[in-house]
């Protein structure tokens, strides 16, 4: 519980424990103004359909990563989010207590860092909630109970984030041409909410919040707040994915990546820190169950685009996956076909 940065930062220099090697540090965080993440407006599916699967497909092919307005999540329901996310953070040490935890299996915890404060080279400036939200009945049970309406809260934030993650998905299904309903059912079937706190950090140029990674599941929504901090590596230079009023944050990941046989795009990102104010974000993590098998879509594969990743269970990537942090390549080696082994079979 002590080791929570948001228990000492603000009476303790940047512990040495905290510096990135140099090649992976911030530095001077100017962030080149050129290329920006594609906003695109859901709205206008309702008028113009198939322009919209265009904005979507090709901001998921490209970077991998979007934000989208007009989503149908309202402002209220995003502003009670981050409030009481915020609040529960800032709650004294001794009401969280109950909820700290180093155990990775602990299906509701808080801590700190990534993912072993324990065997990691150096720690990242970061406090995280996280929790289970599928099946919601079962696991609000042991979500926190302070703030008092942090379930209520969160159950809504939790059920329309995954409808919106649902309605970008079918969108992208038409745009693969993939059957109608594709992702609705097992791939989809379960959601992890990840709430990060990013406390004001003394020299944010030789830390960070997050280090460079992939999300491993389907799709993640993120509700990001009005702090600068996300940052997308695309063509070699890191770019700003800036705060929009009311817009959610939406990327691919490993197993959409795989499902789409790589015409659609995980993209790395991280989190950067400032020493001004605390940053917080909340994400969604929409993804398959665990026994699930991820596989690249039949449909989407044939002799002149043989399959390139093998069959295999969710749950057996997750544990290389974390086994690889902070290695996009590596953490998908195991699960890789060498390129045109199906055209010689
Ligand atoms: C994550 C993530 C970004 C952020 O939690 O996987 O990428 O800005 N978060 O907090
Ligand atoms: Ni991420």
């Amino acid at each position: 519980m002590e080791r929570l940065v948001s228990n000492w930062y603000n009476h303790r220099a940047l512990p040495e424990s905290y510096i990135c090697p140099p090649e992976t540090r911030p530095g001077k965080l100017s962030i080149p103004s050129g290329d920006t993440i594609p906003v695109v407006n859901l709205g206008e599916a309702l008028i113009n359909r198939s322009n919209t699967i265009l904005n979507v497909l090709r901001a998921s092919q490209k970077f991998g990563f979007f934000q989208v307005v007009n989503h149908g999540v309202s402002e209220k329901v995003l502003n009670d989010t981050m409030n009481v996310v915020e609040e529960f953070f800032k709650m004294p040490m001794e009401e969280k207590a109950s909820l700290y935890s180093e155990d990775p299996n602990k299906v509701c915890r808080l801590y700190t860092s990534n993912i072993n404060y324990g065997t990691e080279k150096y720690h990242f400036w970061r406090d995280i909630l996280k929790h289970h939200c599928h099946p919601l009945d079962d696991c609000i049970k042991l979500w926190p109970q302070k703030p008092t309406r942090y379930r209520d809260v969160i159950r809504t934030f939790s059920v329309e984030g995954k409808k919106l993650g649902l309605t970008i998905l079918e969108l992208l299904t038409e745009g693969l041409g993939l059957e109608s309903g594709y992702f609705k059912k097992d791939l989809s079937e379960a959601m992890l909410l990840v709430a990060n706190h990013y406390p004001p950090c003394p020299d944010p140029s030789l830390t960070l919040g997050l280090p460079k990674h992939c999300d491993p599941n389907l799709i993640t929504i993120l509700l990001q707040g009005h702090t600068f901090g996300l940052q997308v590596f695309k063509d070699g230079q890191w770019i700003g994915v800036q705060p929009l009023p009311n817009a959610l944050v939406v990327n691919i990941g490993h197993q959409l990546r795989i499902v789409s046989n790589n015409k659609l795009k995980s993209a790395e990102h991280r989190a950067v820190t400032n020493s001004k104010v605390a940053r917080t974000t909340v994400g969604l993590f929409i993804s398959s169950s665990e026994d699930s098998i991820i596989e690249p879509a039949k449909s989407l594969t044939d002799a002149a685009q043989p399959p390139l990743y093998r069959a295999f269970r969710y749950k057996e990537f997750l544990s290389y996956y974390f086994s690889m942090m902070g290695d996009t390549e590596l953490a998908l080696q195991p699960f890789k076909l060498p390129f045109n082994q199906s055209v010689i079979s």
